[in-house]
């Protein structure tokens, strides 16, 4: 649907006149040719628009404006963690001595590559306490993955592989979490979440025993809620036997105050293209590094990166291994942004991410708190879940309308409808990086959205309204793409 305020912008064909060009050659002093004649009839199929170069530089120019960006706009996307990825990064990622080397070149001529390896992976195993890390995962569904097939090789080095069957996954959990289990070819069960918003303990112990291959937790939760009885929970799921992993994608709560690996788990994900700052979106490149404890490091995958008397070396001789996960070592330029970002912090920096970003969040779950409670009434870790069911039951306007008035002031919405089990959910997550003059507007907008949904249903119901489309049919718009670079009329290549 068009939006009623903003003209909808001209494909660049239909700027196009017949003649025109973009560019004043001097007058040719060699014999000309005749492309047409050189070229065939390809030159004229290509259909090529025909514009000033002025035109053309606008064109793209103001479609670039069209976009929205974490370097034009507050992005509060909750579990999707967009936050801002500090330049320096860009400038380590682009040195030629990391770009010029191919992964095919001996290793021997690339020790400083190995030892960026070695080092992200070092300063991995000290922040998240486990005893070694691996960085080949692409992604954070990749690094679960990864680490469930480490559990099914264990439970299979001990005989239990045919017997353990089960992987438990909470109701809240990402999607990726039972799609990962299933993948590897377990049975999910779910696991409910009590009324307080943590692991239901009794559910839980009614599910153990010895079909259980392991327990998938994610903490903080994806109701930005700290799982408190986490050691307990760790303890009940070893005492039949099973493994206990940690989706570590929110660990940007938790960076530098404190580590999983000492709270009973056996294995965790990371997201370095959430927390350490490595770009995240579009489907990656992401990483999703994974740690485990000494009980799963003969099933890593090879080659491991090993440092050995101050040398870092290759290790493929590891007849348990799960084989590799990833062509190479990973995504390895993430790599070298996840280490700039955590040397540029440093042991006393990192848990000043964690700080803010948990302070962030309680920010605006406090400055909401009388338009749109939170799910669950208690202090927030990095992202704060919030209901809006009182709009939809009263008023008839749904937590999508009031994202989608958000566009109007000039904010990207935040997740809806997730996790699963809030009514009319609205996940925000600030990030560290947001100054409280923007997390101010952003609440003031809100605030406002809020009345607006009181006063005048129908302009949220019709919301966006002031962009170049507005309300989308999101299925359709999904299956049916309108991608076109040529006019209707014109021919497709
Ligand atoms: C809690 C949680 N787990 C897992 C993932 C999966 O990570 P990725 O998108 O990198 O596959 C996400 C992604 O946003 C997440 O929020």
């Amino acid at each position: 649907m068009r939006s009623k305020l903003v003209p909808e912008p001209k494909l660049i064909f239909e700027k196009s006149y017949p003649g025109r060009v973009g560019c004043n050659l001097p007058k040719a002093d060699t014999p000309s040719v005749d492309l047409d004649a050189v070229l065939g009839a390809t030159r004229k199929e290509l259909n090529l628009p025909e514009v000033a170069e002025l035109d053309l530089l606008r064109h793209f120019t103001n479609l670039s404006h069209v976009n929205y960006g974490i370097e034009t706009g507050f992005y509060p996307l909750g579990s999707c963690t967009m936050k801002y990825n500090p330049k320096v990064n860009e400038k380590t990622a682009g040195l030629t001595g990391f770009t010029h080397i191919h992964p095919m070149q001996p290793v021997e001529t690339v020790p400083g590559a190995l030892d960026v390896l070695a080092d992200v992976q070092d300063i991995l195993c000290s922040v998240t306490g486990f005893d070694a890390i691996t960085l080949q995962p692409l992604a954070g569904a990749h690094g679960e993955l990864t680490c469930l097939m480490l559990i099914r090789a264990y439970h299979e080095s001990r005989g239990e592989g045919e017997t353990r069957r089960v992987v438990l996954v909470p109701d809240s959990a990402h999607g990726t979490n039972p799609a990962s289990a299933a993948m590897v070819g377990y049975t999910v069960k779910s696991v409910p979440t009590n009324a307080e918003g943590n692991t239901d303990l009794v559910a839980l112990e009614s599910l153990l025993g010895p079909e259980v291959a392991a327990f998938m937790v994610t903490n903080p939760s994806t109701l930005g809620l700290f799982e408190p009885h986490i050691e307990r929970l760790c303890e009940m799921v070893h005492s039949v036997g099973g493994q206990v992993f940690c989706d570590g994608a929110n660990m940007n709560a938790m960076v530098g105050t404190t580590r999983p690996g000492d709270h009973g788990f056996d294995c965790m994900h990371l997201n370095l293209h959430k927390t350490f700052s490595t770009p995240h979106g579009g489907g990656g490149p992401g990483c999703g590094a994974i740690g485990v404890k000494q009980h799963l490091e003969p099933f890593l995958p090879i080659p491991v990166v090993l440092r050995r008397s101050g040398k870092v070396e290759l290790d493929s001789h590891r007849p348990h291994s799960i084989g590799r996960v990833s062509a190479w070592f990973g995504q390895f330029l993430m790599e070298v942004r996840a280490l700039t970002y955590l040397l540029a912090f440093g042991k006393d920096g990192l848990p000043e991410i964690s700080r803010h970003a948990v302070l962030n969040a309680n920010y605006v779950k406090a400055r909401l708190r009388n338009v749109l409670p939170a799910a669950h009434d208690r202090p927030c870790m990095h992202e704060c879940v919030l209901t809006a069911e009182r709009y939809k039951k009263e008023f008839g306007v749904r937590a999508l309308d009031i994202s989608k008035r958000l566009i109007d002031y000039g904010f990207h919405p935040p997740t809806n409808y997730f996790p699963l089990i809030v009514p009319e959910a609205m996940m925000i997550e600030p990030t560290e990086t947001e100054s409280k003059e923007t997390l101010d507007a952003f609440c003031d907008a809100l605030i406002a959205i809020c009345h607006e949904a009181q006063t005048d249903p129908d302009l949220l119901h019709a919301a966006p309204i002031s962009q170049i489309v507005g309300r989308l049919d999101e299925a359709a718009a999904v299956k049916n793409l309108d991608v076109r670079w040529t006019p209707k009329e014109a021919t497709t290549v």
